[in-house]
């Protein structure tokens, strides 16, 4: 299934589903990885593993849906029928959300349904659990709160601080998120009903 890739920065779980896709038997083709901004780092990335690239900065818009409006544009002149946020630090509108209900998916750095938002390693710290990690999943208009579909867990260690923690956390997002684009782009998974539906292991 065509795929787009959307980031805002380094890009490294873009990285991680382009060497994944690779693969001649993936399920999913990454046909685009777009930016909200033209200085995002993964752009260069995409290109020199000859990804098409294409950002638009969401400052030239006025509101939050006509931004989202034109990156839909950007999607659908490509046949995109796969959405993967990848470190794409906006909050998209419900009517872009409306519109690849079931076909968006998105990684969180913790384990989801703790620690919805942002900094979520320090908040982690602050809690004191043990066990920390990262969650890939559907997207809906409630923020970092659709149907899970793959997650990850690692120690919190006694020395840890928010960067060796998300370290840590990173390397198991790298490793959670083809297997989640896998399950999704193959239809293993899917979204009905507000739940993750998984297809009755037939092998
Ligand atoms: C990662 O922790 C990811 O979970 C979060 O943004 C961080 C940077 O990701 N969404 P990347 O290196 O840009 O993929």
């Amino acid at each position: 299934r065509r795929t787009a890739i959307l980031i805002s920065g380094r890009g490294s779980n873009m990285a991680a589903l382009l060497a994944a896709a690779a693969a001649p038997a993936f399920p999913a083709e990454i046909v685009l990885v777009f930016a909200n901004r033209t200085d995002a780092a993964g752009l260069d990335t995409a290109r020199a593993a000859g990804i098409e690239a294409a950002a638009l900065s969401h400052r030239a818009y006025p509101g939050r849906e006509d931004f989202d409006r034109a990156v839909d544009a950007e999607l659908r002149a490509r046949n995109v029928d796969l959405v993967c946020l990848a470190g794409f630090m906006r909050v998209v509108s419900p009517w872009f959300c409306e519109r690849w209900l079931g076909r968006m998916i998105s990684i969180h750095p913790a384990l989801l349904p703790s620690f919805k938002g942002l900094d979520t390693h320090a908040r982690a710290l602050d809690a004191g659990v043990k066990i920390h990690g990262a969650s890939v999943h559907f997207v809906v208009p409630e923020l970092d709160a659709g149907p899970i579909i793959a997650q990850a867990a690692v120690p919190v260690l006694e020395d840890d601080t928010p960067d060796s923690l998300a370290a840590r956390v990173l390397r198991q997002e790298h490793v959670i998120y083809p297997r989640a684009l896998q399950l999704v782009a193959s239809g293993r998974v899917r979204l009905e009903a507000g739940r993750t539906v998984s297809e009755a292991r037939t092998s």
